[in-house]
């Protein structure tokens, strides 16, 4: 039998939250806090790209908090980050647990961080607790799940899962030109271990919503069931170099004016497949971008996105089609580079209807829902068996500093991520 505690801060209490061992909401929320001054942004939120200096002194802060907990720390040749706690069977497969500590450029202080810092609340618990899981525990720092700075998105779980092999992925280079072999050894962040999938039992990712579907519905935890099916691009447009003053418009091949019809054009291809197609052009890089010049290479990167995978693939097909329509129309070239995709992946049956009994447990309520931005989890589920569950982001909002979950949502994520997490360690 676990022992029976209350909650040891008085200036939080949830009745739900009364059957242990429980996580501590204060604990959890400072450690989310503390992290966002990493890298803290003016309008409250953080930037730490991936291998930057910010995301190592977010590296080294987690292996602070770790330190007192007498985890075995293993990282990986692409910088992903394992915490190991032991079981008492030292043959059982582990229980892991984790998700991101980067951010985008516009971070807020919730995506992929709460999913870490959760992960380590639930360590702290059971070390609290004096609880000892049949199964060990491990919990995980994925390199570079955004993709904003090195592409693609979900870098280190890509590697590790083999869906990118290691040296095509240390040699991707930034906008400047730095690769990521270089960012891992200036960072300090490249490990020994060679990156492969780990012995583990199940692999579970708590995350932030990053929708409005949970806050309009009034559901305090989301069941992730399913992922939409999303395809990346890097578009190149060529076109000519001439004079802004005396080339007649007829005779101009512009890069830059035909990006701004393909760019359109991506947004029409989502707007015809709403309510569940997604399409944005979301980094652009223009040649020679110097006043005077009609510009004659341009570079974007855009995607696709929906629920259905064949709906996705026939948006790619228009997609394909407007470009052919822009370049034959202005004289241009437009070469496409399919560079990555994701999804869509079903997660495990047995592990969502664990997690729907267990927020039962706490009378929490749920609902099932779909992922529409990437995860590393989505890597995971066709190696382990493999869950994620959301808790709301008010208002919906994300990759924005004024992303936000209540210290309440955060408690209910980790509470419910410690109850599965000990279920299935123990079996
Ligand atoms: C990555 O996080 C994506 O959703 O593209
Ligand atoms: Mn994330
Ligand atoms: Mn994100």
């Amino acid at each position: 039998m676990l022992p029976v505690n209350r909650p040891q801060d008085c200036c939080y209490y949830d009745e739900r939250l009364r059957m242990t061992p429980t996580i501590d909401p204060n604990r959890l929320w400072q450690s989310l806090m503390d992290m966002a001054e990493i890298g803290p942004t003016p309008e409250g939120g953080s930037c730490r790209l991936a291998l930057t200096p910010e995301d190592a002194a977010a590296r080294a802060l987690f292996l602070r908090w770790c330190q007192p907990l007498a985890l075995r720390h293993q990282q990986d040749a692409i910088g992903n980050m394992f915490l190991r706690r032991p079981g008492s069977d030292t043959a059982a497969p582990a229980v892991a647990f984790g998700s991101h500590l980067d951010t985008v450029p516009t971070g807020g202080r919730f995506d992929g961080i709460v999913g870490v810092l959760a992960g380590l609340e639930v360590l702290r618990a059971l070390h609290e607790a004096g609880v000892t899981t049949k199964a060990p525990l491990e919990l995980v720092n994925w390199m570079n799940e955004e993709g904003s700075r090195f592409r693609p998105a979900m870098m280190g779980s890509r590697v590790a899962a083999g869906e990118l092999p290691l040296a095509a992925a240390l040699a991707i280079t930034d906008d400047d030109g730095v690769s990521v072999g270089r960012a891992l050894a200036d960072s300090g962040q490249a490990g020994p271990l060679a990156p492969a999938p780990r012995d583990w039992s199940a692999w579970l990712e708590l995350h932030i919503e990053q929708g409005p579907v949970m806050e309009a519905t009034g559901v305090e935890i989301g069941i992730v069931v399913g992922t939409m099916h999303a395809r990346y691009f890097q578009l190149t447009i060529t076109g000519e170099p001439s004079h802004v003053g005396p080339t007649e418009m007829n005779r101009r091949h512009d890069s830059l004016a035909a990006a701004a019809e393909v760019i359109l054009a991506v947004e029409q291809i989502a707007l015809a497949a709403e309510p569940n197609g997604r399409a944005s052009t979301s980094w652009i890089v223009n040649t020679p971008n110097a006043r005077g010049n009609v510009p004659h290479i341009t570079r974007l990167h855009c995607d696709v996105r929906h629920n259905s995978a064949d709906t996705a693939i026939e948006m790619e097909t228009s997609l394909r089609q407007a470009m052919s329509d822009i370049a034959q129309r202005r004289g241009v070239r437009i070469d496409i580079d399919p560079y990555a995709t994701f999804g869509p992946i079903v997660f495990d049956i047995g592990l969502g209807a664990l997690l729907h009994r267990k927020a039962a447990d706490r009378q929490l309520s749920t609902r099932d829902m779909i992922a529409a931005a990437g995860h590393d989890s989505m890597l995971m589920a066709p190696l382990v068996p493999s869950a994620m569950l959301f808790i709301p982001s008010v208002a919906g909002i994300t990759h924005n500093p004024k992303e936000f979950s209540t210290k309440q949502q955060v408690a209910h994520g980790a509470q419910l991520l410690l109850d599965a997490v000990l279920e299935l360690a123990q079996h």
